[in-house]
């Protein structure tokens, strides 16, 4: 199959977060599995267009009742199989991508006209089909900044001219959900620049209150919807983690399913990281020990093997659970770090309130240290040298740090949601079972109690503790096996159309 990824983020180029791993990862794996992927993101200024290929000539695309231009870059994926390598294309637009920052900057959150980057961006994508010949069987756009991929191949792009051939007749859209947290909610007036009728604002279910929600109307418009685990699927479908879209993924239920997204196992392997000190596989943990001393290191903490160590590598945003953590009235990071005989360490950036909080504390309290940045090579050794991974996220998606976790032999204590769900196995007291620590509340307590009974296990139970680490090293989370699930998703959409 000849598939087109749209999407705002692609690793190793442009990632705020685990989006950028999936497209990357789920892209590669098709093309190992033998299928045709190209990608297609913006060329956002931090991607440097001196490595990229410029494709000769400029490339009209229509917005609104005029047209931009854009020039398009090329690269191929790294990593990918060289006899049938995953090309990424670039959509060069100074005005719309040449400055710093995604979907915004520290100042300005959310640009104000993202919804006309967005827009300009999902509707190059079809201009940039045309330009190297190429009709995709499948347009599979993801999150928001994607969902008007969709939209304008049910209500522009699929119809046919009569004769004149448009190239995406036989194209079917799938839209993975990453995080219902974000939909892409602007003023109305945004409409006039995707240049489709009135009609389809409403037809299209870009509606929203009086705004106009492009997440939405990419839910209606998909041929077929997923999101990124099969927990996170049903529990969107409910009001408690709908965010206001329950109804229409109930009305949608019929073509909306989750598939557990993989992990990078080239990327995420403790036997050949290059980012720890040793390597290390449950054959042998000496390197591991080694990783726990170097990460004390790093973050000016005693060498001390015995006391447990707990990593955390998150963007500091409500949805990760940070709130009840270091919620500067009530957190519970703050009374976990006094009471208890262990050692924290945190890498992570994101709200302003959290960073102060999170400095603030780490000057306070001896066995707390903290990192604000982004930093992949750390996220490494925090992942090997950590014995538990904290996750208390309020809501999961899929979450891939707990994944990275038990494949480090790393335990992850997590709330029991979404995709933790799936991926995670409780600790069972009495036979030592499972493979993590989980809770249900939503409430610092609950994360309290429950770092407790890590840090309890760890003291008491050591020998569940290795041995919960060995079964976590042992579970599969290769994307061979997703990836597939994507393959039959993509044939069943076609076949629903007779493609
Ligand atoms: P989300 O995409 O919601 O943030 P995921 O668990 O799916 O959550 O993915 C997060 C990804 O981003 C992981 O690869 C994680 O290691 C990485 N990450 C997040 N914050 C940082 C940071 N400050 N430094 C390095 N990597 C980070
Ligand atoms: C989103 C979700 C996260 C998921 C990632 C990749 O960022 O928050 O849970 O793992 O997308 O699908």
């Amino acid at each position: 199959m000849k598939i087109l990824m749209v999407s705002s983020e692609a690793a190793p180029y442009a990632k705020t977060g685990g989006l950028a791993d999936m497209v990357s990862a789920l892209s590669i794996t098709l093309a190992r599995l033998g299928h045709e992927v190209k990608i297609v993101i913006p060329r956002y200024y931090a991607v440097d267009k001196g490595k990229l290929e410029l494709l000769p000539g400029a490339m009209g695309v229509p917005l609104g009742g005029g047209e931009e231009w854009s020039a398009v870059y090329s690269a191929v994926m790294p990593d990918t199989p060289e006899e049938n390598p995953v090309r990424v294309y670039f959509i060069d637009h100074e005005v719309f991508f040449g400055r710093d920052g995604i979907y915004g900057t520290p100042f300005e959150p959310d640009f104000l006209d993202n919804p006309r980057r967005f827009t300009f961006f999902c509707r190059a994508a079809f201009q940039l089909c045309r330009k190297i010949g190429w009709s995709p069987d499948v347009l599979h756009a993801h999150d928001w900044p994607a969902a008007m991929a969709p939209v304008y191949l049910k209500f522009a792009e699929r119809l046919s001219g009569g004769k004149v051939k448009t190239g995406f007749e036989k194209t079917v859209s799938v839209l993975t959900i990453h995080n219902l947290g974000y939909q892409g909610i602007y003023s109305k007036d945004n409409f006039r620049y995707t240049g489709l009728g009135w009609d389809v604002f409403y037809n299209a279910g870009f509606e929203d209150w009086n705004m106009m929600n492009l997440l939405k109307a990419g839910l209606y418009s998909a041929d077929r919807l997923n999101t990124v685990s099969p927990n996170y699927a049903a529990e969107t479908m409910l009001q408690v983690h709908g965010f206001r879209l329950d109804g229409v993924l109930r009305y949608r239920s019929a073509d909306y399913s989750g598939i557990l997204n993989g992990i990078d196992t080239n990327v995420w392997n403790p036997a050949k990281d290059p980012f720890i000190p040793e390597p290390y596989s449950g054959e042998n943990m000496e390197g591991k020990a080694a990783a726990k001393e170097a990460l004390q290191k790093e973050f000016g903490l005693p060498a001390d093997r015995g006391a447990p160590l707990i990593g955390m590598v998150t963007r500091l945003t409500g949805q990760k659970g940070v709130g009840d953590l270091f919620g500067p009235a009530y957190g519970s990071a703050w009374p976990i770090c006094r009471d208890m005989n262990l050692q924290m360490v945190l890498l992570g950036t994101g709200e302003a309130w959290c960073e102060h909080e999170i400095t603030s504390l780490s000057s306070r309290l001896s066995n707390f240290k903290a990192k604000i940045g982004y930093n992949e090579g750390l996220s490494h050794l925090i992942e090997a040298g950590s014995d538990f991974f904290l996750m208390p996220s309020r809501y999961e998606p899929c979450g891939l740090n707990q994944m990275y976790s038990l494949t480090y032999g790393t335990l992850p204590i997590v709330r029991k949601t979404g995709g933790l769900a799936d991926t995670v196995e409780n600790y069972i007291e009495a036979s030592g079972g499972g493979d993590g620590f989980m809770f249900d509340d939503l409430t610092p307590q609950a994360i309290y109690n429950t770092v407790g009974w890590a840090v309890w296990a760890w003291y008491n139970r050591h020998e569940h503790i290795e041995a919960m680490r060995l079964r976590g090293m042992r579970q599969d989370f290769s994307w061979e096996k997703s990836a597939k699930m994507y393959v039959d998703l993509y044939e069943k959409t076609r076949a629903k159309f007779g493609f």
